[in-house]
């Protein structure tokens, strides 16, 4: 009821806004990334435990269906960088029915909120049929199926989520598979003592580094006042943002009813520079990471045919408002950790989009919070 939220709108409003804590309440009691982290208490499978299971494994396949397969997708990234083991991320509903190549050694990821999503369970399945044992779950949701039917579990602390578009659910399943991701690495004696505390040092500065992010709010509403009329939306991203360009361009047509699509930044000559007019708005997510130069050529391109760049930037990116170009300043660039940063801004765009055309925000139509039929 509308007492539970508070000053906020909407319980998705109420729910970005709450990743500070979100993230906090994940981390809370990881002193050290121990193999035990991924061993849930109410877990009836029986298994070997997490540490002979990271020390056999030689490779991931991450299943998960809409926003959580996002999060699979920025975790392939970081598993393959910091853990170096091989990672391939398949939407559920595709890898059930299609003939795959099964290997024993292989960790089996899902991702998921509620633990009931009827294609990530049934892909789950799937995998455990073809011989593939390992099973780790990534889930918001301790009692649901998702936990009980894996071998291992990491269980997200977003508390409740109401809004049907997922906010505090990716930024704390990244929380998780980023811990995953170091607890691979330690089990593969790929990461120092000091490296483990740096990591861990920035993860506690989330939730701070998060709220800086959620100060924006009012900048944010200036672009969603410019978005109301448009009735397509471009989203470039690279490397670990590339997931987080899609991420956002995901949250705007669920909520907005926008026509908006993801593209990787480097793709946009073979296709999507066709669509770039002045009446297409280009929402560029411009972390200042090894790849700013290639995003910065590729946002010329954008402005050479007329379009009009929004562009989440770094502090230290130097990237500046121009004709054509909307800057937002973001903090400092935060590393590997950076993507859950970029998404909040993208969150609160399409928000306060859907609010200024009066849309329901909570409940879009024709969706649901939990597709736990096929
Ligand atoms: C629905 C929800 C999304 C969610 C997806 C997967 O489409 O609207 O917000 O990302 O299901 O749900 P899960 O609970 O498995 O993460």
């Amino acid at each position: 009821g509308a007492a539970e939220l508070g000053p906020y709108r909407h319980y998705m409003q109420k729910e970005i806004f709450e990743q500070p804590r979100a993230v906090a309440d994940t981390l809370e009691g990881v002193q050290a990334v121990v193999p035990e982290l991924f061993e849930a208490a109410n877990n009836h499978a029986p298994g070997e435990g997490a540490y002979a299971t990271f020390r056999k494994v030689d490779k991931v396949l991450i299943l998960a269906c809409g926003t959580s397969y996002y999060s699979g997708c920025v975790a392939k990234y970081w598993l393959e960088a910091i853990a170096k083991i091989p990672c391939q991320v398949e939407i559920a509903s595709e890898y059930r029915y299609r003939e795959s190549v099964p290997d024993s050694k292989t960790l089996v990821v899902t991702i998921s909120q509620s633990g009931e999503t009827a294609d990530t369970l049934a892909a789950l399945r799937h995998a455990q049929s073809l011989g593939m044992p390992h099973t780790l779950t990534v889930c918001n949701v301790a009692t649901s199926a998702m936990v009980r039917e894996c071998k291992l579990a990491y269980i997200t602390r977003a508390g409740v989520e109401i809004g049907v578009a997922s906010t505090k659910a990716f930024t704390t399943q990244l929380v998780g598979l980023f811990l995953l991701t170091l607890a691979l690495a330690r089990a593969r004696d790929l990461l120092t003592d000091e490296q483990e505390a740096d990591h861990l040092t920035a993860m506690r500065h989330l939730p701070m580094a998060l709220q800086a992010v959620l100060a924006l709010e009012p900048q944010i509403i200036d672009w969603a006042e410019q978005f109301t009329t448009k009735e397509n939306a471009l989203f470039l991203g690279r490397g670990l943002h590339y997931p987080v360009a899609l991420e956002g361009a995901l949250k705007l047509k669920e909520i907005t009813y926008i026509h908006a699509e993801a593209y990787a930044a480097g793709e946009l000559k073979h296709g999507p520079l066709a669509l770039v007019t002045s009446a297409m708005p280009v929402v560029t997510v411009a972390p200042n990471d090894a790849l700013l130069e290639k995003l910065k050529s590729n946002m010329q391109e954008v402005r050479a045919r007329g379009g009009v760049l929004y562009v989440l930037a770094d502090a230290d990116t130097h990237i500046a408002s121009s004709e054509g170009i909307h800057v937002i300043r973001m903090p400092e660039h935060y590393g590997a950790l950076s993507p859950i940063l970029h998404v909040v801004p993208l969150q609160l765009l399409a928000y306060h989009t859907a609010v200024a055309r009066g849309t329901d925000v909570d409940k879009p139509r024709n969706l649901a919070k939990s597709v736990t039929v096929e």
